[in-house]
């Protein structure tokens, strides 16, 4: 079928803004009955052990999986780079479940590493095409829903992964007895409510963009998050070093002082994706480092978080409020949004960047 641009000036802007309809249409996929419905033969009682294996984008999906996996669900999690896990030989147990994630179903290094795991374990896609080969040769394949994603640079598949792989974690912990079935209705209602926050979220778009005019002027930018918001730092840094090819650097909000605050002088700034939870203040005091340093911080937070951070930040970005466990799926749509009127602003092709191609299928 042909795929225009709907109004918008690029196909990446009209991704951006299918997300609260593409994730909706994810969850009323997989959500039936109050019950999340998934393929039968995943078993996830006697799992010992989930390997996550990607590329790029999808490789960060990944890494915020982790944490669902591990603090909701109790799995020990291993992510990596399918290009670093197909030549490495890991040793892979019967009792493993090893989930392949790719928008296209083709990347070549995660086929391959799909290959290698052929027979020694179980195996799941996550993919936005059913008659990918990485889709074909998995005994699973969780499809992502979220329509031809047409930019390079990858969002609603992005956002779509992140929903399925947390639909996943959620239906793991209920079916190992770790969440009972009233909070796992808890937990659906709120993702059910995800597609009206995001709608939230975009209305901000004009002070987004206002925020990604003063960052395109910047020739580093590093991003710092922590715990579930580490990924998304990573996210962010990589979308927008592809569009708007101003290097960018996720790290650790932790890490700062290992090495990246010797970067930091007025030229840098400093995005910190940061909703107010349990280490905000950890967080604050990684700010205030930056900008004792006269480091410029851009805050990427809620109303909470706004007001508890100290003044003295360059810019402050408010979110709509938002269920905990799901905030990097929020938190993904002001950093594709920053990238997006970053490589705007600098006259960039943004949905054909240079160099990059959308499906890598050679090695
Ligand atoms: C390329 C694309 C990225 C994508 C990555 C993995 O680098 O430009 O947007 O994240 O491949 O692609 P996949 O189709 O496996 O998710």
């Amino acid at each position: 079928a042909h795929i225009d641009k709907g109004g918008h000036k690029h196909f990446m802007a009209k991704e951006i803004a299918e997300q609260p309809t593409v994730i909706g249409e994810a969850l009323a996929h997989y959500i039936k009955g109050g019950d999340i419905v998934l393929p039968t033969q995943l078993d996830f009682a006697r799992l010992d052990r989930i390997v996550m294996v990607a590329c790029g984008t999808a490789f960060y999906a990944c890494l915020t999986a982790k944490y669902w996996f591990e603090q909701v669900a109790g799995i020990p999690v291993e992510v990596d780079i399918a290009s670093e896990f197909r030549y490495r030989e890991p040793p892979i147990g019967p009792n493993t479940l090893a989930v392949f994630v790719s928008q296209s179903g083709e990347t070549a290094d995660t086929l391959a590493a799909l290959r290698y795991c052929a027979d020694k374990a179980q195996i799941a896609a996550v993919t936005n095409v059913d008659t990918s080969s990485i889709a074909r040769e998995a005994d699973v394949n969780l499809p992502i829903r979220a329509g031809a994603e047409i930019g390079v640079a990858s969002t609603k598949a992005f956002t779509c992964q992140l929903t399925v792989l947390a639909l996943t974690a959620l239906k793991a912990a209920h079916a190992r007895g770790r969440m009972d079935d009233d909070t796992l209705a808890d937990h659906l209602a709120e993702l059910q409510s995800l597609p009206g926050r995001l709608n939230h979220a975009l209305g901000q778009a004009d002070e987004i963009a206002a925020a990604a005019r003063a960052v395109a002027e910047a020739q580093d930018v590093l991003f710092l998050g922590r715990g579930r918001m580490y990924p998304l730092a990573l996210e962010g840094a990589l979308k927008l070093k592809e569009i708007s090819y101003i290097h960018a650097e996720g790290y650790a909000s932790g890490e700062l002082k290992h090495g990246p605050i010797a970067l930091i002088d007025k030229t840098v700034p400093v995005i910190v994706m940061a909703p107010r939870d349990a280490l905000f203040d950890k967080t604050v005091s990684n700010m205030q480092e930056v900008m004792a340093r006269g480091g410029k911080v851009l805050l990427i937070t809620d109303r909470e978080g706004a007001a508890a951070a100290e003044e003295g930040t360059w810019r402050t970005l408010v979110m709509p409020e938002c269920p905990a466990l799901f905030e990097p799926i929020l938190y993904a749509l002001p950093a594709q949004l920053l990238a997006y009127h970053a490589a705007v602003a600098k006259g960039t092709d943004v949905d054909q960047p240079r160099n990059l191609a959308k499906s890598v299928t050679v090695e």
